[in-house]
């Protein structure tokens, strides 16, 4: 009887472990395909490593936590200057922005939307992940 117990807590513990690593192999796919729609995408005009110098687009580079048109030496549009003050890029603000841009900064000059909510949160989880 302790045995069949021993068991079954044995199995319970390894489904858990087992579903564990399930989930953190989703948000590894989840990242490595954001990659991939981010590069194909967004990479004609922005650019995602540290330091690197913006292009069409600002660098995105840690652009989690960052304030709105906050990139240093990049000529923003009047728009997105007037919608910057007090906004701070989040997931939340980054998934408007994808949806629609101009929800979040009339007359901003990004004409780029990802109308595909699965793609649009893996763009996000990998952006992410620049830091
Ligand atoms: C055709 C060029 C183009 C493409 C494609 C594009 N962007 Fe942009 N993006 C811009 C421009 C230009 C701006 C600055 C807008 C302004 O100043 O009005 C911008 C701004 C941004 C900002 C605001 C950055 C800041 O410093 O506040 C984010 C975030 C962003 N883009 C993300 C993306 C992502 C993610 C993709 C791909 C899914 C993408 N963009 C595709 C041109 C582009």
């Amino acid at each position: 009887m302790n045995r069949i117990r021993n068991l079954s807590m044995m199995l319970a513990a390894v489904l858990t472990l087992a579903s564990g690593t399930g989930h953190a192999q989703d948000a590894q796919d989840a990242v490595a395909l954001g990659k991939k729609l981010t590069t194909n995408n967004c990479a004609v005009c922005h650019t995602f490593g540290k330091d690197e110098p913006s292009g069409q687009g600002p660098n995105l580079f840690g652009i989690f936590g960052r304030p709105l048109a906050s990139e240093p030496g990049f000529k923003y549009s009047a728009g997105m200057k007037a919608a910057a003050p007090r906004k701070v890029w989040d997931g939340k603000l980054l998934d408007a922005w994808l949806t629609d841009t101009q929800t979040v900064a009339p007359g901003n000059a990004m004409t780029y939307f990802e109308g595909d909510e699965a793609r649009r949160q893996k763009i996000i989880a990998y952006l992410r992940t620049l830091h």
